[in-house]
């Protein structure tokens, strides 16, 4: 594995994490939870920092140099974030809080101009709860139907039957580019195509496939497409939703206030083109830029070997966790991203995850915010390990010797 994994120096980058060189539980700590949020490397905090410090005002607001300059710097960002997923236009690329705010956002928004009562939405059966929720909320407002592509126990969903799962009722389709839960890397492009046959808009969960694959929305061709900065070495509070600005400028606004207005009277107030149009009120102006920086630092790792890294890493985990008696692997599609989520015979998630704590090793134990994807694979939970571009073998080795610990306890 080592050879295959040599263009990325993760020697190199672990030295740009501090919290990896601090001692845990007076242990080295090895971090596999990347998928609940990734860490941030030094030069993103930097950026944050030097914004605070020496940068920060408020943004689109009067002529000062300051507020000029700020803007500047958060205008880049939104320009970066454009470049990295190859979206056409900056107008296209609204702020949100994160993945769940541009999912309700789409909801609430598209949803609530579109739905009609008897109409159909299609979700897939591997949604993290930001792309069922939301939905539900606005199905039963409208009193429109919530249809499921279902999946197999590998966790690959079965598209045979999705002609006909797409019917003349469907206004919709909310799916992952990647499971959460399960790793699993959908056909978004080939799912994309179909649903747009059928004139269905196709609104795509990216919040785990960024971090992991490079993404094009063009080559997609889906209408919206959502992540957040924290699964991508940025920081919390920020996140995106890509649309397309046919759709983008017939929704009406959702939160009203200052900043996405042109004017306001009593009588009459008009609204902002895009993408001001979407973001009422002071936007987490140093958290964009930070995930400007974090879309720099990856660049510069470059996402093809950041791909190349993180799929080795996960040939060389799964190999070694399938070697353990009484392990199971909770999804094992042919395509997976560094994701990898399992069961210990005999031994609850959340016992595993706490002796894995203990050990140094941090990991996500539970339903993953995917309780419908626990209960197609009849398990309560799974631990759920996560491997980035700063993980290495000897991590993976770390994890398994913790797990043959968990299996001695648990006899
Ligand atoms: N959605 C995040 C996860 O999968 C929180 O852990």
């Amino acid at each position: 594995m080592s050879t295959a994994l040599a263009p990325l120096d993760t020697a190199r980058i672990r030295a740009e994490f501090p919290l990896l060189a601090t001692p845990f539980h007076e242990r080295k700590l090895v971090y596999l939870d990347s998928a609940v949020s990734g860490q941030m490397p030094s030069p993103v905090i930097e950026r944050m920092a030097h914004y605070e410090r020496f940068e920060h005002t408020n943004v689109h607001r009067g002529v000062s140099t300051l507020s000029q300059e700020a803007t500047d710097r958060f205008e880049e960002a939104r320009e970066k974030v454009r470049a990295f997923i190859n979206a056409p236009s900056t107008k296209e690329i609204i702020w949100t809080r994160g993945t769940t705010e541009a999912l309700n956002l789409v909801a609430q928004s598209w949803g609530r101009t579109n739905i009609q009562a008897g109409d159909e939405l299609l979700l897939s059966a591997m949604e993290h709860h930001a792309n069922i929720v939301p939905w539900q909320m606005l199905a039963a407002e409208k009193g429109a139907t919530i249809k499921v592509i279902p999946m197999n126990d590998e966790g690959e969903l079965l598209l045979d039957g999705l002609d006909e799962l797409i019917t003349g009722r469907t206004k919709v389709l909310g799916l992952t580019h990647v499971s959460n839960a399960l790793g699993t890397i959908n056909p978004v492009k080939a799912i994309v195509a179909k649903a747009k046959a059928r004139g269905v808009v196709t609104v795509i969960d990216g919040a785990q496939a960024v971090p992991h694959l490079p993404v094009d929305v063009r080559d997609l061709d889906c209408d919206f497409y959502a992540f957040s900065g924290h699964k991508l070495s940025g920081p919390t509070g920020i996140g995106v939703l890509y649309g397309r600005k046919e759709l983008l400028e017939a929704m009406p606004p959702w939160h009203g206030g200052g900043n996405m207005i042109l004017s306001v009277s009593w009588e009459k107030t008009t609204y902002m083109g895009l993408p001001g149009k979407f973001e009422a009120g002071t936007p987490p102006i140093a958290a964009a830029i930070g995930l400007g920086a974090a879309i720099d630092y990856l660049a510069a790792l470059g996402l093809e070997r950041i791909a190349a890294h993180d799929a080795a890493l996960l040939a060389y985990a799964t190999e070694q966790l399938s070697a353990i008696p009484g392990l199971r692997i909770i999804g094992t599609a042919k395509a997976k991203a560094s994701v990898l989520s399992f069961v210990l015979d005999g031994v609850h998630s959340h016992d595993v995850g706490s002796i894995l704590d203990h050990e140094g090793i941090v990991v996500r134990a539970g339903h993953h915010c995917a309780q419908p994807v626990m209960a197609r694979m009849k398990v309560p939970a799974t631990t759920r390990a996560s491997f980035t571009y700063f993980n290495d073998a000897a991590d993976v080795d770390a994890l398994v010797a913790a797990l043959l610990k968990v299996k001695e306890i648990f006899g």
